[in-house]
Formats: C-alpha cells, structure tokens, sequence
C-alpha cells in the first residue's frame, strides 16, 4: 500500500512532468532547452517519447504553481521536488535546467534529473532521496525497455540518461542506465530475473573501465551472464550511436564486445606493466584466479590456452595452478 503521502508525491511529480514537458516544447519565447535537445540530436518523437522538460528559470515558478494545486510544499521539498530555502521556504530546485523524468518500473515519475546547458556544477542536479526515489534501486528506463529485454534475453547497460535516449531513439529498445552510480545488488538481481546476459556498455574513460569492472563482477556474483563493451577514448554510448548510427554500435561495439575473462585481461593489464617480469607473473597469477573461479571447464581450458599462447607458456602448468587455487577455493 502507499501512504497518502507517496501519493501526493507522485501527483506533484506527475504535473510537473507534464508542465515542463510542455514548457519545454511549446513556450513561445523560450526555446533553449528544446535547442539543447536539437542540438544533440534528439527527435521531437523522443523528446515525447521520454516527456524530456525544461523548468522555467525561476526561484518560485513550480513552487508556486504547486501550491496553488493545493499540494504541501514541505512534502514536496523533502521528496527533492523542491529545494529549501534556510528560512525553510520551498523554492524551486531545478529552473533553467533541462529536465529528465526519472520513471519507475512502472512508468511513475518519482525523481527529476536537471541539466544544465550552461557549463554549471552540478552537470546533472538530481531529486534527492527519499522513500520514492532511491537511484540504488531503480534502472533508468527500465519500464520502457522491459518488454524488448524479456524478448531478446539480453540487456544493454549504460551509465546515462543520454546513452539510453540515443539508443533508443535509434532503435535499440533494451536498454538501461544506472544514473552514474555503482551497479547496486538491488539492480544486478532484478535484471538477473530477466535476462541470460548482461552486456555492460559503460563509457571509455578510467571512469567508465573501473565502474566496468565492479559491475561486471557483481553481476557475475550474481549469477548473470556477463559481456563488456570496449569504448575507448573518452566515448560514450551516445557520442558514438549520434555520430555512427545504431546499426554500427550493434555491430561494432555490441556483437563485439569482450566475455568476462577477455574483459578481466584488458582489465589487469592496465593494472599491470607487462614488460616488467615480476609484474608479468603477478598479471598472470591475477588472471588464473579469475579462470579458476569459472565452473564450465570448456571456459577455464579455453582462457588458459589464450594465456599459455600470450606467454609462450605450457597450458598444463597453467591448468595445474588453476586446480591448486580451485582446492583452496574448495
Ligand atoms: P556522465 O558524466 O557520463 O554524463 O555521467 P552523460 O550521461 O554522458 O551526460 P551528458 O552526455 O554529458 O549529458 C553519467 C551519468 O551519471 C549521472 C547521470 O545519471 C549521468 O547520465 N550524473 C553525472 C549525475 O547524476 N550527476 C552529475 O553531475 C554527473
Ligand atoms: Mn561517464
Ligand atoms: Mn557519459
Ligand atoms: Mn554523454
Ligand atoms: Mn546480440
């Protein structure tokens, strides 16, 4: 059951979601937020689609809108719909910035995410946590890409909600974002109930590769198949489908992308200098940990091939210290 509360919350959310959305599309004398969107590529259709908004660039413009609909601003300021001011006035949190709807699994706003498209801190302003809302446990976009992952098996995990936009709209349907944070044990195991695998496409900076890591080991953990895409230089998902299109992100990034161990050795060799010996055993020995933990013995042969070939090495010393770190591992 949800409280009156909640509610209320989610009503606020609702004619917020819908007046920025039409601010954002129709106000005659202010076009910035809709230019952004051009600007980046972004359809009307889609800009529909994901109800992306534009708050008016006000200090009390929604709040006062708000109040008089008869909602209780206190509420909506603890709910991150508003910001507090010191003398506890309800203010407006998100004016001049462009406004993503952040929708739960059942396609209810419950937070907004602003953006800025002047160069300020925070790029992206979020609703705060509350009960409603809590990034930890919601996927962006979720609610929209459901149907597309139940049937294909599989999902693409990015880390932003432009990522997911641009995919979309190029018709790449399963598709999910974390909103920046780490991958949490309450998304890995909701996406575990969907789909064979997860292909973890994160963006290609230090960033992106550490968050990679983390996420595809948890996902791991948790019993779902693993792939990760290899961006590079700085790209992220939506530089790359606005420049080179869907189909070519299918086929070259998605089909394309690393298994987990593959993945584990680009991994460990940033990690690792390998013209240095003592680092080049260390790398190895990280490596067959990583193979030893793999229950298909066609898998662990297969990685142990790769890395006997890399190192001029003879598989079975390989495959005699993977079976010694699978004993300890009992
Ligand atoms: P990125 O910095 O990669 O942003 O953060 P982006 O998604 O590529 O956004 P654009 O293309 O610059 O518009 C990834 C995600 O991390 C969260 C957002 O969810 C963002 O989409 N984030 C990032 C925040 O919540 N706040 C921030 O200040 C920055
Ligand atoms: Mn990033
Ligand atoms: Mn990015
Ligand atoms: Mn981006
Ligand atoms: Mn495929």
């Amino acid at each position: 059951r949800i409280s009156d509360d909640a509610q209320e919350v989610l009503q606020a959310y609702d004619w917020m979601t819908k007046f920025y959305h039409h601010f954002l599309r129709y106000a005659k004398d202010n076009k910035e937020g809709y230019q952004y969107f051009k600007d980046r590529g972004i359809t009307d259709e889609t800009i529909d689609l994901f109800k992306l908004g534009y708050a008016p660039m006000s200090t009390n413009f929604t709040a006062s809108f708000l109040d008089k609909k008869g909602f209780r601003l206190p509420l909506l300021a603890k709910a991150g719909l508003l910001s507090l001011r010191e003398d506890a006035t309800a203010v407006d949190r998100f004016s001049g910035r462009i406004i993503f709807p952040i929708r739960n699994h059942l396609g209810k706003t419950v937070g907004f995410a602003g953006r800025t498209t002047t160069g300020e801190k925070p790029k992206y302003l979020n609703s705060s946590e509350s009960e409603l809302f809590q990034k930890s446990k919601l996927l962006y976009n979720f609610d929209l890409a459901k149907k597309q992952i139940r049937k294909t098996g599989e999902v693409i995990l990015f880390e932003g909600y432009m990522d997911v936009i641009s995919a979309y709209q190029s018709g790449i349907e399963n598709v999910v974002a974390t909103m920046g944070t780490a991958l949490t044990q309450v998304q890995a195991r909701l996406l575990k109930r969907y789909v064979d695998t997860v292909i973890v496409c994160y963006d290609g900076d230090d960033a992106g590769i550490e968050a990679s890591y983390k996420a595809a080991k948890l996902l791991r953990e948790t019993g779902c198949g693993v792939k990760v895409a290899n961006l590079s230089g700085g790209v992220d998902p939506d530089n790359f489908i606005q420049k080179h299109g869907g189909e070519y992100f299918i086929e070259k990034i998605v089909h394309a992308s690393d298994t987990y161990i593959s993945f584990l050795m680009r991994y460990l060799k940033r990690k690792y200098n390998l013209s240095n010996e003592g680092d080049r055993i260390h790398y190895i020995e990280a490596v067959i940990r990583e193979i030893a933990l793999l229950d298909s013995v066609i898998e662990r042969e297969y990685y142990l091939q790769e890395l006997a070939n890399e190192f001029s090495l003879s598989v079975d010393s390989l495959k005699s210290e993977t079976e010694t770190v699978r004993k300890k591992l009992g």
